[in-house]
């Protein structure tokens, strides 16, 4: 992928430039806001608008402070497809050639949202608003293929309380529409990363705890989905998001990538010293949460510049949000984002204290809980969490990971001897040397089989359809790599091509699902949702015996 071969080769160059000027200068007096970040395994992006471009010393600056561009509003569904059917690319191709010339990534920004998307598919009836969602991004999706590294592919799907936003698009189609936007975006392009964007989730709280349990849902569904993004429009006067590193990480530990997306501050005005101070904590604390989460991939403002700024309009009487002021002046906002970009470096190398021994409680035959008292870390980057180790001779493997002090194991094997520890990792990556270990013996109990599966297919169509979801969940303690899944419809029962999640076929043997190149692989304890509809005749029941890659599964 393009993206790819342009970081690489940008991080080739940029480690010989500092190793040069690391010698010559202090870090913090160096460098661009994009040369720090990419030391740090980062990048530092910004939103920019088609009406921008002719502004020469900003698109100066632009090229030099960051990696990364989102357009602001080129890509938005009223851009792209303001006709049924009829789609224009001329903005979005616009921002993608300047970050080509640029050697900057692009985030595309964005498929399914309740906003910017025109009259037309909001008045859509159920079938032609699925149809005309999935043809959207099918068409968008595949225009820019090779050419960004990311889609949000849905935005700010949720309410302040956390639930579903009543949006036309839930109206009509119900909450499935999510799930499905993602399924036609890993269909319509298999590399790019697919995110889940919005705002007011970027600390603990109501709404990002229902963020965490859609995404949640969605992973245990199979849907494909490699990110969340958390837009991160802050404002001096509503206070910084509690607990915003531990929320980017229990993200993290969902196995995704977290993005800070559209990053601003913004104050009522005019702006004093105070108010000044406040914003310029809240964009270092920012920076220092992303640094610390080492699945936080990156960072864009949205917007470098108060002279083009979109929160005048959306929120009158309040602005300067931004790194530099309406004459590109740097801010002190822009200073403490670069130090605190810079003064890292790889410089924390102070590990964090040892957790303490961990304690066992509520033992099964395939669970525990480990509770243990926390570590603390004084290097600078902070702690960012746990790893829980087996102790197995030469290599431990790991049991799981855990923001706090605690944590339920799953998927141990009955009637065995554990001996565990827990080591701490601060956001440099350092690691505490081991707590004590604790030993428990799981419950005897039915072996683990390699396999679970969940089948449900309710029946619809006045009793002559149904949809099959089927949920496979890996209960070994080895990934399984490629697989496929085979039962055997009852009598009368028939599968609808093409079904989803897996390639689908039904012979005289049965059928089999084979996975795709995106849910190939099942770690130990994870689960990948797949499905098709189908037709039947009599009773519509389920099948009752399951094989993956030839293996018997329980069934649950
Ligand atoms: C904003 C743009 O910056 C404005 O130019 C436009 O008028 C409205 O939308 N959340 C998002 C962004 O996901 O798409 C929004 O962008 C800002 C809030």
């Amino acid at each position: 992928m393009l993206f790819r071969k342009v970081l690489t080769a940008s991080t080739c160059a940029l480690v010989g430039t500092l190793g040069l000027l690391a010698a010559a200068t202090p870090a913090q007096a160096s460098g661009s806001l994009q040369d720090h970040a990419a030391a740090r395994g980062k990048f530092i992006g910004a939103a920019v608008d088609t009406n921008e471009l002719s502004d020469a010393p900003y698109q100066a600056a632009v090229a030099e402070e960051f990696g990364q561009l989102t357009p602001a509003n080129a890509m938005k569904w009223d851009a792209t497809e303001p006709n049924p059917g009829q789609f224009t690319y001329t903005r979005g191709d616009q921002i993608v050639a300047l970050a080509r010339q640029n050697g900057q990534s692009v985030r595309g920004h964005t498929l399914v949202w309740h906003s910017q998307t025109p009259n037309w598919v909001q008045s859509l009836d159920a079938t032609a608003m699925r149809t005309a969602m999935q043809n959207h991004i099918t068409n968008v999706m595949n225009h820019y293929e090779g050419d960004l590294y990311a889609w949000d592919v849905v935005n700010e799907a949720l309410n302040e309380d956390g639930t579903l936003r009543n949006s036309f698009w839930l109206q009509r189609l119900g909450s499935s529409y999510i799930a499905d936007a993602f399924r036609a975006a890993r269909a319509a392009d298999p590399d790019v990363k697919l995110y889940i964007n919005d705002y007011n989730t970027d600390g603990i709280g109501a709404k990002s705890d229902g963020m965490y349990s859609l995404v949640r849902s969605l992973i245990s569904q199979g849907v494909p989905i490699d990110g969340v993004g958390f837009q991160t429009h802050l404002a001096v006067q509503y206070g910084f998001p509690t607990n915003m590193q531990q929320n980017l990480q229990r993200f993290a530990d969902l196995g995704l990538d977290v993005a800070i997306t559209e990053l601003d501050v913004r104050m009522q005005l005019p702006a004093d010293t105070t108010k000044v101070a406040t914003q310029t904590t809240y964009y270092r604390n920012v920076t220092n949460a992303c640094l610390a989460v080492t699945r936080c991939v990156g960072i864009t403002v949205w917007g470098y510049s108060d002279k083009y700024s979109w929160i005048p309009s959306a929120f009158p009487g309040e602005g300067s949000a931004h790194l530099t002021d309406a004459n590109l002046q740097r801010k002190p906002a822009y200073t403490a984002m670069h130090d605190a970009l810079a003064g890292g470096g790889g410089t924390d190398t102070t590990p964090p204290s040892a957790p303490g021994t961990p304690t066992a409680s509520g033992v099964t035959a395939t669970g525990a809980g480990l509770s243990w008292s926390a570590s603390t870390d004084t290097g600078g980057s902070g702690l960012a969490g746990y790893t829980v180790y087996r102790e197995q001779g030469a290599t431990d493997p790991q049991l799981g990971q855990s923001t706090t002090g605690s944590i339920t194991l799953t998927g141990l094997t009955p009637s065995t001897r554990y001996e565990v520890y827990v080591r701490a990792r601060d956001g440099a990556g350092n690691l505490s040397t081991p707590s004590a270990t604790v030993a428990f013996t799981t419950q005897s109990g039915p072996a683990a089989g390699p396999c679970r599966v969940a089948y449900s297919a309710p029946s619809w169509g006045g009793g002559q359809g149904f949809t099959a979801s089927v949920t496979i969940t890996n209960t070994g303690t080895a990934a399984v790599n490629g697989w496929t899944l085979a039962f055997t419809l009852p009598a009368g029962q028939q599968l609808t091509p093409p079904g989803w999640g897996a390639t689908w076929t039904q012979g005289s043997a049965g059928v089999t699902a084979t996975n795709l190149s995106w849910n190939a692989t099942i770690a130990p304890n994870a689960s990948v949702g797949i499905g098709f509809n189908g037709t039947f005749t009599g009773t519509n029941t389920a099948p009752t015996a399951f094989t993956l890659n030839g293996a018997a599964c329980t069934t649950a």
